[in-house]
């Protein structure tokens, strides 16, 4: 593919703007502690399926995965405050993740497998990143990977996922849903 162009996209679940104004409260909050790069309110998410750089007209077969998908909406407690060490990542995570959305992504991810797209086999870890370049070793009292409980989980009821579309701008990515899948 040299010279062509290519689109990088991803599935995600994309907070309303209730829970979208929280998580950016916590992540101010943590930016105060941590330093980094505090996330924009409005690219705030959690990813899905990334699926990468690829050819324009592939998204079409993407679609076509989407379209497939049956899964039940949900609701969704993020409850714990972490950070990666190897990556500088300050997220939100949960203690538990909900059967249905272990279900949705399991499904979506076949879909897009068996459909030709690579997706990496790591064990799927549902995150809002808040931070990056952020100084972990300022989170308190662990040794590895960090995790509080967040004092105020984020939680919103998960009505549909979305395509996004990621463009690298003057002041970092950019994101734009291009696509939007109710769930049942
Ligand atoms: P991150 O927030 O933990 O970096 C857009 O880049 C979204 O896709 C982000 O949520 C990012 O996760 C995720 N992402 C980026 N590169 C990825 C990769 N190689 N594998 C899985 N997810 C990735």
């Amino acid at each position: 593919m040299t010279g062509a162009a290519t689109t990088r996209v991803f599935f995600a679940l994309w907070p309303d703007k209730a829970a979208a104004s929280r998580l950016h409260a916590l992540a101010r909050q943590l930016h105060a502690r941590l330093g980094g790069r505090l996330m924009r309110e409005d690219s705030l998410h959690a990813t899905l399926a990334f699926i990468g750089d690829i050819a324009p007209e592939r998204v079409a077969e993407l679609r076509v995965a989407a379209d497939a998908v049956r899964a039940p909406g949900f609701q969704l407690a993020f409850d714990v405050a972490a950070c990666w060490r190897h990556n500088h990542i300050a997220y939100l995570g949960m203690r538990r993740i909900p059967h249905a959305l272990h279900g949705l992504q399991a499904d979506l991810a076949a879909r897009l497998r068996a459909a030709g797209f690579m997706l990496e086999a790591r064990v799927f870890s549902p995150h809002v990143t808040l931070l990056r370049k952020a100084e972990c070793a300022e989170m308190a009292n662990s040794k590895m990977d960090k995790e509080n409980p967040a004092t105020e989980p984020v939680a919103w009821a998960v009505r549909d996922f979305v395509l996004v579309r990621s463009s690298i701008g003057a002041n970092g990515s950019r994101y734009e849903q291009i696509g939007r899948w109710p769930l049942l």
